[in-house]
């Protein structure tokens, strides 16, 4: 039997009873999904499982949004198919807390919604606790739900925003977000920006605003302007009563919808704990390919 509770008064639940070991019942699959359309962001309580058992329940969701250089990525300690967010390295030593792995860690400590930067952003992410440092060395990861912050907006803001587009903008949101870039980090992985509407509507017709760390501007304001605005807007949707906190258990499994919450990294103040965490990626459509494939191919069609 698998029951679903709510840890938080406007978003986030709780799946308990899940066995994701087991070959996955259609029982799971819509309990799943009608949890997530119910509460935007869900932990799955469950013991460990392996990548292959992650990545299959993630595939009953859609086609897997793929790291990028994935078909040249050996298997190593980890399915080539998952994301890794965690303070290891290839060989599963912990990376020291240096000024330079602080610097590629700050991104992720910014709001944001996976691969908002790409052409396709992320539906779901999938993100499973292997190894999970205790919570009073950080670690934790925070979520806000969109939905709610767009019911409060005023009438005037919703009118206004309603038919804008962001403009995603990785680079430089990552500036935004104290990054140091250098033209040898945009040279090396060119990411030119990419426009999603800045209102997007679920299935079930509730609205969301799109905002998040690689949200810089909106289409034909100035810089200054856009900017201005996606800001403010960003504080509002990460005002604290729409956060929820999680604190990992090892083994939970927290999926998110990245088109109705934003999700946050804390820092982690300690190199004395292992950090292993894996995250699936779900894309709405298409054929399974890394985010930089898929760029290619559309540059590679006639418009
Ligand atoms: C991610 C992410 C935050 C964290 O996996 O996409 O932003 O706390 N993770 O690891
Ligand atoms: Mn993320």
């Amino acid at each position: 039997m698998i029951t679903v509770n709510k840890l938080h008064p406007l978003f986030f639940g709780e799946i308990v009873g899940a066995d994701l070991a087991a070959e996955p019942t259609e029982e799971l699959r819509q309990t799943v999904q009608q949890a997530m359309d119910d509460h935007g962001v869900c932990v799955v309580r469950q013991g460990q499982i392996t990548d292959e058992q992650h990545i299959r329940f993630a595939r009953l969701f859609g086609p897997l949004e793929l790291p990028p250089g994935y078909g040249s990525r050996p298997r190593g300690r980890m399915a080539p198919e998952l994301f890794f967010a965690g303070n290891l390295d290839a060989d599963g030593n912990i990376l020291p807390l240096t000024p330079a792995n602080r610097n590629v860690a700050k991104g992720a400590e910014r709001f944001h919604a996976d691969s908002s930067f790409n052409p396709l952003p992320s539906k779901w992410s999938m993100l499973r606790g292997v190894e999970c440092p205790p919570s009073d060395v950080g670690g934790d990861t925070l979520f806000c739900d969109l939905r709610s912050a767009y019911d409060d907006l005023p009438q005037g803001t919703r009118d206004r925003i309603d038919s804008m587009m962001g403009i995603h903008d990785f680079w430089k949101g990552r500036a935004y977000a104290g990054l140091e870039v250098t033209d040898e980090m945009r040279a090396r992985m060119p990411m030119p920006p990419v426009l999603h509407p800045l209102v997007r509507v679920h299935e079930n017709g509730r609205k969301a605003v799109f905002v998040g760390g690689h949200c810089v501007g909106v289409e034909g304001m100035g810089e200054a302007e856009g900017h201005a605005l996606v800001e403010q807007i960003y504080d509002h949707v990460t005002q604290d009563k729409y956060v929820h906190r999680h604190q990992w258990t090892p083994g939970d499994i927290v999926i998110w919808d990245n088109r109705f919450a934003l999700h946050a990294a804390t820092p982690l103040n300690s190199d004395k704990h292992r950090r292993d965490m894996r995250r699936a990626t779900i894309n709405e459509s298409g054929d399974e390919i890394d985010a930089y494939e898929y760029r290619r191919r559309q540059q590679a069609t006639p418009a």
